[in-house]
């Protein structure tokens, strides 16, 4: 258990920076679109009440919006508690300017309860979406994110291999700027207050 848990720290780690280049020559070079990355577009998703939401739902604020699953060991926990840190430091006046988002990749166990119980560990108002396998693929096809369940141990737990990167997308949804999970979360503040 002890050492299953290390190896998928090990693998989850040279994994997210391996794909976080790719992603970045995907999407800076790959499509570009009116000089912006083609990053993000309209998704369908189930929130933490069951409800269906789209992209639309978010409208009006910028979106801090990162793809994980809750049982990921350190990368996921860490980015989200970083991108909280930087909401706090931002103070609430800017940090109402923003939708911290966390958008499972994992929906045979990250069901709606899960995500929104998930989501109540982060900063306030963080909301936690999941959806059924197709919408999610689609949605994670719209922000570029890579995906794979790994196989699973003995005791059917798995890991799941996923880039890691936090998206800031404007109130219109386009894409701003992006985070990887080594931004820290004085980083992130940084920006946030340039950016909002
Ligand atoms: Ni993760």
């Amino acid at each position: 258990m002890r050492r299953g848990l290390h190896l998928g720290l090990l693998v989850c780690g040279a994994v997210v920076a391996a794909l976080a280049g790719y992603w970045l020559w995907w999407a800076l070079e790959g499509r570009p679109q009116e000089g912006r990355p083609a990053v993000g577009g309209p998704f369908e998703l189930i929130d933490g009440d069951g409800r269906t939401v789209t992209e639309r739902n978010f409208r009006g604020r910028h979106m801090l919006v990162y793809f994980g699953y809750t049982f990921c060991p350190d990368v996921c926990p860490t980015t989200l508690f970083n991108a909280s840190q930087a909401l706090d430091g931002i103070g609430p006046a800017l940090a109402l300017k923003v939708q911290l988002v966390f958008v499972s990749i994992d929906p045979e166990r990250d069901t709606p309860g899960v995500v929104k119980d998930y989501a109540g560990h982060f900063h306030p108002g963080t909301v936690g979406l999941t959806g059924t396998p197709g919408q999610v693929a689609a949605a994670a096809r719209a922000f570029r994110i890579y995906y794979r369940k790994a196989d699973p141990d003995e005791d059917g737990g798995y890991l799941v291999d996923h880039s890691s990167i936090l998206f800031l997308m404007d109130g219109d949804g386009r894409y701003v700027t992006h985070f990887t999970h080594e931004a820290t979360a004085d980083d992130m503040a940084a920006a946030l207050k340039r950016l909002l």
